[in-house]
């Protein structure tokens, strides 16, 4: 294309253009990458945790319906879940019969708590699983005796929104999020 002589600025010239747009551009890249990272992580510690427990409060309250893990996609399974899988128990510690399960339609509407069987759930009863928690001893359901059930959740779904899980997903629960980040929550979490 160029006479040799041409030829030689020419490659000189590209190369000078490649190298200024390496020295210059590349680091920009990274730049930018690590401004992500930074904003990623601000909004991870960003979660407001007053607003957090009362929304954990408001679903609980709102949609516990039963015990029961069911297979299915509720609000209500969804917090049975939660229980057994990070064992916990409620959003505040239970420390007596007066606890966060009280104005729930559990113990309201329906469920064993209404019906009296129970005073907390089975799920929130230590050492179960998805498949034996029916048969949880009655002392830890049937009345409340400190030590035979977990903690409370929000302490640990603290911790969840500071270690990496984006607040949406954490807050997902309880009902922030569009619908369809609930379900992808908790079928990559809770499953
Ligand atoms: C339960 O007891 C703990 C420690 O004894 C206390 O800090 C907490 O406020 C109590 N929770 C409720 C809901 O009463
Ligand atoms: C449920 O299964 C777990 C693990 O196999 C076991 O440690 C626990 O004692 C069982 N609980 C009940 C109530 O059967």
């Amino acid at each position: 294309m160029w006479p040799s002589e041409n030829k030689k600025i020419g490659f000189l010239s590209i190369y000078i253009v490649v190298f200024v747009f390496a020295v210059i551009f590349i680091p920009l890249i990274f730049m930018q990458y690590n401004n992500i990272n930074d904003t990623k992580k601000i909004t991870a510690h960003r979660v407001d945790y007053r607003r957090l427990k009362s929304e954990m409060l408001q679903s609980l309250d709102k949609h516990f319906k039963s015990d029961d893990p069911k297979n299915d996609k509720t609000i209500s399974s969804g917090w049975n879940k939660l229980f057994i899988q990070y064992k916990c128990c409620a959003v505040h510690d239970v420390n007596g019969t007066t606890n966060d399960f009280g104005t729930t339609p559990w113990c309201t509407t329906s469920g064993s708590c209404q019906e009296t069987a129970s005073q907390i759930p089975k799920t929130c009863c230590k050492d179960v699983t998805l498949t034996n928690y029916s048969s949880a001893p009655s002392p830890c359901h049937a009345s409340v005796h400190p030590g035979t059930y977990n903690p409370g959740c929000f302490e640990l779904v603290k911790l969840l929104s500071v270690a990496n899980v984006e607040p949406c997903q954490v807050i997902m629960l309880f009902s922030l999020c569009p619908s369809w980040q609930y379900y992808r929550y908790w079928t990559l979490s809770l499953q």
